[in-house]
């Protein structure tokens, strides 16, 4: 069975119904493809979910370019201060399993535990082996589950998505208001063995969201194996990196235009890490420099160019690296962090600094360009916000020199910077 016929849809129903879910007799599909599916059926079919979703992200670019810092947005980390203290709820006598049975607004949640397909997720919750962070959906939340058709979503995914909630250790709200990313229970093969991450961040008045748009409604229910955090939203594992840019044209179109332009192929890799530049990184290039990238003479340069944003199997998120630590150099205390990330373009390595301040942290490139969006997390690796496009540095100065902010770059400087790793066997003209 081809993995386009398992595009399905889910309802608040089919998601508690799991017994109805065709069992498929032929070769399963990865679990990354059934939720890489489940994306591209809702958003094709429901914009509002999307819609939030995207304005949230442009809003954060957007503050985050006009004040450089981006303190002022929603969804930027802050350092700790009051909030999502003091109170605490719940009962230490209890698993997380049996307060999530027993509350009246967890219901949903708390049937699909009690499903044998999913008695793993029960036990796990149960088990006073391991303490556990439990993100749990809101009775409400299940129902803003984008409503279309009634075919319920394969056992797999909903097992993933169970995973997803999850995280080893606790992690109080106030420990989260600190936290930029925290690993889940759920590991797919497209990141290498290691677990999805969740995006945590803290806006106006402390309120913390997952993944951008679920927001810890109740915060810091105690129970005897860990602790649970109640969510508006239910957290879909993420899809890929080269999806999220797809999704997001307002904007990626310039850099999606140049990668379809191209024709340049990302070859398979478990995680990886990339740098997307926004539409306003390329205007920032100047109309000359674009004109040119974009012309049949420049794209052998411009496939160069979108090359060196690209790195595979090493995943760097804003507080956890998964990858080889070779060129790692890092300060007591994980104040500063250094690490040379290998690109697609001939291995020429981004020189990465990840400095970190309280609750903030700074990820800069080759010294000079900022992340402007921190941990954008996809089911492959991560998408790192960029709102500058990065030019592998001249040979012969070594180093990275500071870019010239306010100038245009120069067209002949631009093909100097790259003439030597534009592919060969290509005459100007010919692509
Ligand atoms: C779970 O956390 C509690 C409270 O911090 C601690 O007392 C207990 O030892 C932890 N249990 C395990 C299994 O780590
Ligand atoms: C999920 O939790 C179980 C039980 O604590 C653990 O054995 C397993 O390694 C975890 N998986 C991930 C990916 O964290």
């Amino acid at each position: 069975m081809k993995y386009s016929t398992l595009l399905f849809a889910v309802t608040a129903t089919a998601l508690v119904a799991p017994e109805q879910v065709t069992i498929l007799d032929e070769q399963q599909p990865a679990v990354s493809d059934v939720i890489q599916a489940w994306w591209d059926s809702t958003l094709s079919r429901s914009t509002k979910l999307f819609t939030s979703l995207e304005k949230r992200i442009t809003d954060s670019i957007r503050s985050f370019d006009a004040s450089s810092y981006g303190f002022d947005s929603d969804d930027h980390p802050h350092p700790p201060r009051r909030g999502h203290g003091g109170h605490h709820r719940g009962d230490k006598t209890k698993t997380i399993y049996e307060l999530i049975k027993s509350n009246q607004y967890t219901t949903q949640f708390a049937s699909l535990l009690d499903n044998d397909d999913f008695s793993e997720i029960k036990k796990l919750l149960d088990s006073t082996e391991h303490n556990k962070t439990l993100f749990v959906p809101t009775d409400k939340a299940f129902e803003r589950i984008p409503h279309h058709g009634d075919k319920p979503p394969p056992k797999e995914f909903v097992l993933a998505l169970l995973k997803y909630h999850i995280s080893p250790g606790l992690h109080t709200a106030h420990d989260l208001i600190t936290s930029h990313t925290l690993p889940s229970n759920l590991s797919l093969d497209t990141l290498g063995s290691h677990p999805q991450r969740l995006r945590i961040s803290t806006g106006l008045l402390f309120t913390i969201r997952v993944n951008i748009i679920s927001k810890i409604v109740y915060s810091n229910i105690e129970a005897k194996n860990g602790i649970i955090h109640a969510i508006d939203h239910v957290l879909v594992p993420p899809p890929s990196q080269e999806k999220i840019i797809s999704l997001l044209p307002t904007t990626f179109s310039t850099f999606s235009l140049g990668l379809e332009k191209t024709e340049l192929s990302v070859p398979d890799h478990k995680g990886g890490t990339l740098f997307a530049p926004t539409n306003s990184a390329w205007r920032r290039l100047g109309p000359r420099a674009n004109a040119f990238l974009f012309s049949p003479r420049g794209l052998k340069y411009l496939k160069a160019l979108l090359k060196y944003h690209f790195v595979v199997d090493q995943t760097l998120y804003s507080d956890a690296f998964y990858g080889e630590k070779k060129d790692e150099q890092g300060v007591e205390g994980g104040k500063y962090w250094h690490v040379d990330l290998a690109t697609l373009l001939d291995d020429k390595a981004i020189a990465v600094d990840v400095k970190r301040w309280r609750g903030w942290v700074t990820i800069v490139l080759n010294g000079f360009t900022k992340v402007i969006f921190q941990d954008g997390i996809a089911s492959d690796g991560v998408v790192q916000v960029i709102g500058k496009i990065l030019i592998p540095p001249h040979e012969h100065h070594g180093g990275h020199g500071a870019e010239d902010d306010d100038k245009d770059i120069d067209v002949e400087d631009l093909k100097a910077r790259l003439e030597r790793y534009v592919e060969k066997g290509n005459e100007a003209g010919d692509l």
